[in-house]
Formats: structure tokens, C-alpha cells, sequence
């Protein structure tokens, strides 16, 4: 697959580190995130990865900043955008077979090093279920499209 990365400031290490570990998985990443550590904003970095994964230049997408919060607030303002901050491998997967979750989130000082790495493999190697979570997501959809006319 090719997975969008994003990150801010807070997440930089990290970022490196699961960029490695995807790409050991078979993955080809496409990096958005700033590769620095001076204060920067994390919007910025949520609203690529949001459009590189709606647009299909990549088939999904990882944002890391300090909490997950913030950078997955800012990826869900993209229309056509599912992202969910995820501190869990269980919620990791569970995402992606009841959402359809197309970019997952965490916090680099929430979560262990190790930890990021399950959670990512969790997410990637999931599959949405469909049937009645389908009509959730239509649901979510429907909401979307009375926001943005
Ligand atoms: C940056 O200090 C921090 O606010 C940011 O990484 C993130 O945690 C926001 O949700």
C-alpha cells in the first residue's frame, strides 16, 4: 500500500521510526510531516495526509503529533476523511473492520515506541467488515454532505 505519514514537531522521532517499520512491512510512505523539531503547527501536516488519502494518492494515511488529537481534529475537516486517535491495538483494528477508518492517529507522548509500531501494524493488516457498519458509514457520510454544501 501507499500510506500518507504526517506529523508535527512532537512527533518527529517517532515519525522516523514507524516511516521504517512500514516501509519493512512492504509499504511504499509518502512523507508530509516536518522532519524537524522547531514549533510548528499541526493542522498543517493533519490537512495533507487528509487530502493525499481523499485525493487516492495514497490509500491511507498515519498522523502522529503530541496527543493524536489535534492533528486528527484537523485531517477530519477534510471531507471524505475517517480518522480516529487510537493509544490501543484492539481500537487500532477495530478503526478500520467497523469505521473504515482511511487515516489512523496517535500521540508520541502517549504511546511507547513499540506500541506505535503494533498499532500501526494492527490498523494496516485489518479489513472493513461492511454489512451493518456500511450503513454507519453512509451515516456519517450523510452528515458530511449537509455540512458541506
Ligand atoms: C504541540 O505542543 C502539541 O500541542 C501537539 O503536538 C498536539 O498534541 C496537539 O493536539
Amino acid at each position: 500500500m501507499k500510506i500518507a505519514i504526517g506529523n508535527d514537531h512532537a512527533a518527529t522521532d517517532l515519525k522516523m521510526e514507524i516511516m521504517e517499520y512500514v516501509k519493512g512491512l512492504g509499504h511504499e510512505v509518502i512523507n508530509f510531516g516536518t522532519d524537524g523539531y522547531e514549533s510548528c503547527n499541526y493542522p498543517e501536516f493533519g490537512e495533507k495526509v487528509g487530502r493525499a488519502v481523499v485525493s487516492g494518492e495514497a490509500d491511507c494515511g498515519i498522523l502522529i503529533c503530541g496527543t493524536g488529537v489535534g492533528i486528527s481534529m484537523a485531517a477530519n475537516k477534510v471531507k471524505g476523511v475517517r480518522c480516529g486517535v487510537c493509544s490501543d491495538v484492539t481500537t487500532a483494528h477495530l478503526i478500520k473492520e467497523h469505521n473504515n477508518a482511511n487515516i489512523i492517529a496517535f500521540g508520541a507522548r502517549i504511546v511507547g515506541n513499540e506500541l506505535a509500531k503494533d498499532i500501526v501494524k494492527s490498523y494496516l493488516e485489518a479489513e472493513f467488515l461492511g454489512g451493518r457498519h456500511q450503513k454507519r458509514i453512509d451515516m456519517i457520510t450523510e452528515i458530511e454532505e449537509k455540512e458541506y454544501q
